[in-house]
């Protein structure tokens, strides 16, 4: 981030009126990839451990209850490949099965809920927040990290086809 401090002429100190200006630079890895949790898979882990290599990185996921019910294996491959994983990553409590849906972005006690079981989980900003799930859902995620704690890792998993192009990168 880079701040630019610039005196606006014709105010005599100690009145003087200063314009600032930042700006902030901001990149992120967006991956294709299939089976993202297959054991034999290593993109998430790239994804976990691409600024810092050689850590065992904290992460805790959210899925969307329609994509839950219709991968009824998902939240159990997770946690397999969390153990598959186990030197690049350290899943926190179970992946949290959560209602999808545009009525989410809704629904305040919802949000309340979910900070209270990432806060519970001891969530800081050195932690991954993951959301598993549809363009709704991954914004109702993203808002719940956010919010949580300054500065919370945020990783998208998007299963629908606008949320791909979209929601998932945007
Ligand atoms: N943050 C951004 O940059 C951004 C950009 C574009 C859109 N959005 C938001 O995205 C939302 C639209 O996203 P959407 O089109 O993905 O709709 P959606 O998230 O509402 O998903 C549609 C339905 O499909 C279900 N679902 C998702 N994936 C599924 C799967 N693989 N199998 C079965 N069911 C599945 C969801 O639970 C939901 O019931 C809007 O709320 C929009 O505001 C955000």
């Amino acid at each position: 981030m880079s701040i630019e401090l610039v005196k606006v002429e014709g105010n005599a100190e100690p009145n003087a009126v200063y314009q600032q200006e930042f700006s902030v630079r901001y990149d992120y890895a967006v991956y294709f990839t299939e089976h993202l949790f297959a054991r034999d898979n290593p993109v998430f882990s790239q994804a976990l451990t691409r600024r810092e290599p050689n850590k065992r990185h904290r992460f805790v996921v959210f899925v969307d209850a329609n994509v839950a019910a219709s991968w009824p294996a998902l939240v159990h491959d997770i946690a397999g490949h969390a153990e598959a994983y186990g030197d690049s990553m350290q899943l926190l409590g179970r992946p949290e099965v959560v209602p999808g849906g545009e009525q989410v972005k809704n629904d305040p006690a919802l949000v309340e809920r979910l900070h209270r079981h990432l806060l519970g989980l001891g969530i800081d900003r050195h932690a991954f927040v993951v959301g598993v799930g549809g363009g709704a859902f991954l914004d109702l995620i993203g808002f719940v990290a956010s919010t949580t704690h300054r500065g919370v890792r945020h990783i998208r998993v998007p299963t629908t086809v606008l949320g791909q192009n979209d929601s998932g990168v945007g």
